[in-house]
């Protein structure tokens, strides 16, 4: 991005407000919640910020309405979608019973079946990372198990499938009631993975979301 001429980046970031635009527009439903939920206008604002994005992945979709926005507003050449649709033990969510799921990966393969830049990996995140080449990603958001110790492997694990010069990004770096209940640790496991990496947060928002985006830098060797 720094090697970009502000003319480059200004054009960018009007098209991708324009795409945003476009987006809101199409999809009345996302305009309802984004007028309800100021997270995910607090997601658009983070994915504005981004530079030209082709390949990119989303670790944790749950029914996919990040995963539209990361498509109809970056218009990646490849956009991966990672979930396990399975509870599994040491998960951070209550999950719903297995029929749910099987239905809930039903719906995002026929949500995205005409959509030929995207891929369904139904893996939990440190398995479906391996399937990666390293540095193929331009682009990472991982919103997965917000345990510590599952954030901070898959910071470790996605982090080498994201190019240098790439990004990585996720929400939840906040303390509140909601995540010491919850024994969410997102911000704890990013503070020590910058800590150790050296890799700088180029973007973060407050509450409610609290989306960050590091940028990798330099390759991390660890
Ligand atoms: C908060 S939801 C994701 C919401 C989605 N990113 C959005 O903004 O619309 C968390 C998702 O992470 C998934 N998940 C839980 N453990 C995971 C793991 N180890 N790897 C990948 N996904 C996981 C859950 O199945 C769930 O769908």
């Amino acid at each position: 991005m720094r090697a970009e001429s502000l003319a480059g980046r200004l054009f960018l970031t009007s098209k991708r407000w324009f795409l945003i635009f476009m987006y809101l527009h199409k999809h009345q439903r996302a305009i309802n919640v984004t007028k309800r939920s100021p997270k995910y206008v607090q997601r658009l604002q983070l994915l504005s910020f981004l530079p030209k994005v082709r390949f990119c992945a989303e670790v944790g979709v749950r029914l996919g309405a990040f995963s539209q926005m990361m498509l109809e507003t970056l218009r990646p050449e490849r956009l991966w979608l990672v979930d396990p649709c399975r509870d599994y033990p040491g998960n951070s969510y209550m999950e719903p019973s297995q029929d749910t799921l099987d239905r809930r990966w039903m719906r995002l393969l026929s949500l995205f079946k005409k959509e030929q830049s995207v891929t369904l990996l139904r893996e939990r995140s440190a398995l479906a990372a391996r399937q990666f080449r390293p540095g193929v990603l331009d682009f990472v958001y991982i919103d997965a198990n917000h345990y510590y110790e599952y954030a901070l492997l898959d910071l470790f694990v996605w982090c080498r499938v994201v190019k240098a010069g790439g990004y990585i990004a996720g929400d939840d770096y906040i303390e509140t009631e909601k995540t010491a209940r919850k024994g969410w640790a997102v911000k704890d496991a990013v503070n020590h993975f910058m800590d150790i990496s050296g890799l700088p947060m180029v973007f973060l928002n407050d509450e409610p979301d609290g989306s960050w985006v590091l940028e990798k830098v330099h390759d991390v060797c660890i």
